[in-house]
C-alpha cells in the first residue's frame, strides 16, 4: 500500500488514515535511531520553513527548528508579536505571503479555522502546532511514547486522560485512540467534557478501527487497568485569568496522584503529560495558585507523581523532536 505524504498538510488527526498516521510512527522512529547512530540522512537541504507562534512555546518550536536543522532546512521564527498577523493583516493574506517565500508553515494559535485557512490560501504544506481545537504534533510524540514504554502495538494500547477534556489535549487524545483502536478513557466532570460531535466522531471512527471509547465524571472507573494516565493543565494558553478559581474546584478531583495511580491497580502504569506542568512552586503562575488554593503537593499533578520512576514526560518531551522531523521529511522530503 502507498502513502506518500508529500506536499500535504498537518492539520488535525482525522485528517489522516489509520496507516497513515502509522507510517508517520514509523518514520519517526527510524529517524530516532538513525540520530542516535549518527547516521541521519538530510533530506530537506535548502528548504526554507515559516514557524508562526500566535502562543508561547518551548517543545514544540525547539522540536521543529532542531528536526529542520538536523535534515538541512532554514527556519523563521515569528513570535507572537513579531509579525502583522491578526493586528494588521489577515490569516488569508500572511498565507499568501509566507506561500510565496517558504516551503512549508508551521502555525500554533488560538482557533482551528486560522490554520486550515492558512492552509487553504497558502499553496505549501502547513503544520498545526496546537489550537484550542487540537494538538496533533503532540499526539504523534504521545503514541511513539506509549509503543516504546510498553511495547504494545497501537491497538492493545490502554490509556486514560483525566483533567480538563474539552479543550485541546483531551480532545485529540480521545481521537487519535479511536483512529489507532486504541482503548481510551476520558475522566472529567461533565461541563468539561468535549462537546458532543467530538464524541461521536470518536465513536464512529471506533466503530471501524475497534477502539473502545468511554468519556466519564468517574477517574476511578476510568483509570481501572490502563497503562498510562495523562493529564493537562488546569487552564490552558488563551483563556482568562479568571477561570482558575472555578477550574480548581471542578478539577481538583482529577488531580494525578500517587492514590490515582494506584486505582490503575497496574505497578507499572506510567504517567504522561504534554508540559509544561505545575507540579511545584518554582513557576511564577504555578506558585500564585498553590499559594492562593493551598495546594502545596501540585496541581493537575502531585510532585510526588511528577517526579516519580512512573513519569515518562521527559521521554515524551523528546519525542516531540523525532515525530515532528518525521512529519518534515515525510511532507516535505
Ligand atoms: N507540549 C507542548 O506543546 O509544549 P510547548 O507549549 O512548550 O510547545
Ligand atoms: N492545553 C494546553 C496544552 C499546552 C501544550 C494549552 O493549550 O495551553
Amino acid at each position: 500500500m502507498a502513502f506518500n505524504l508529500r506536499g500535504r498538510s498537518f492539520l488535525k488527526e482525522i485528517d489522516f488514515t489509520q496507516t497513515e498516521l502509522r507510517f508517520l510512527l514509523r518514520l519517526a522512529d527510524a529517524l530516532k535511531s538513525a540520530k542516535y547512530a549518527g547516521t541521519e540522512v538530510k533530506t530537506l537541504d535548502g528548504k526554507e520553513i515559516a514557524l508562526v507562534f500566535e502562543k508561547t512555546s518551548t517543545r514544540t518550536r525547539s522540536s521543529f527548528e532542531v528536526a529542520a536543522f538536523d535534515q538541512g532546512a532554514h527556519v523563521t521564527y515569528l513570535d507572537p508579536s513579531g509579525s502583522q498577523l491578526g493586528h494588521k493583516e489577515s490569516v488569508a493574506d500572511t498565507a499568501s505571503v509566507l506561500g510565496r517565500m517558504y516551503d512549508a508553515i508551521e502555525f500554533r494559535g488560538s482557533a482551528q479555522a486560522d490554520v486550515e485557512e492558512l492552509a487553504a490560501h497558502a499553496g505549501v504544506p502547513v503544520y498545526n502546532g496546537l489550537t484550542a481545537e487540537w494538538h496533533p504534533t503532540q499526539m504523534l510524540a504521545d503514541f511513539l511514547t506509549m509503543h516504546e514504554a510498553s511495547n504494545k502495538p497501537y491497538d492493545a494500547l490502554t490509556y486514560a486522560y483525566v483533567g480538563d477534556c474539552r479543550f485541546n489535549m483531551g480532545r485529540s487524545l480521545l481521537v487519535m485512540g479511536a483512529l489507532m483502536g486504541s482503548d481510551v478513557r476520558l475522566a472529567g466532570p461533565e461541563e468539561l467534557h468535549p462537546p458532543k460531535d467530538v464524541v461521536d466522531q470518536a465513536a464512529e471512527i471506533a466503530r471501524h478501527t475497534g477502539a473502545r471509547i468511554t468519556v466519564t465524571d468517574d477517574a476511578t472507573s476510568a483509570v481501572s487497568g490502563v497503562d498510562f494516565i495523562h493529564t493537562d493543565v488546569w487552564v490552558s494558553m488563551g483563556e482568562a485569568k479568571d477561570v482558575w478559581a472555578d477550574r480548581v474546584r471542578a478539577l481538583t478531583p482529577y488531580q494525578v496522584n500517587r492514590a490515582l495511580l494506584d486505582k490503575s491497580g497496574n505497578p507499572a502504569v506510567k504517567f504522561m503529560h504534554c508540559l509544561p506542568a505545575f507540579h511545584d512552586t518554582n513557576t511564577v503562575v504555578g506558585r500564585e495558585i498553590m499559594e492562593h488554593t493551598g495546594m502545596e503537593s501540585g496541581l493537575e499533578v502531585t510532585g510526588e507523581v511528577f517526579d516519580s520512576a512512573a513519569s515518562i514526560v521527559f521521554d515524551q518531551a523528546e519525542n516531540r523532536l523525532h515525530t515532528i522531523k518525521a512529519i518534515l521529511v515525510a511532507t516535505l522530503g
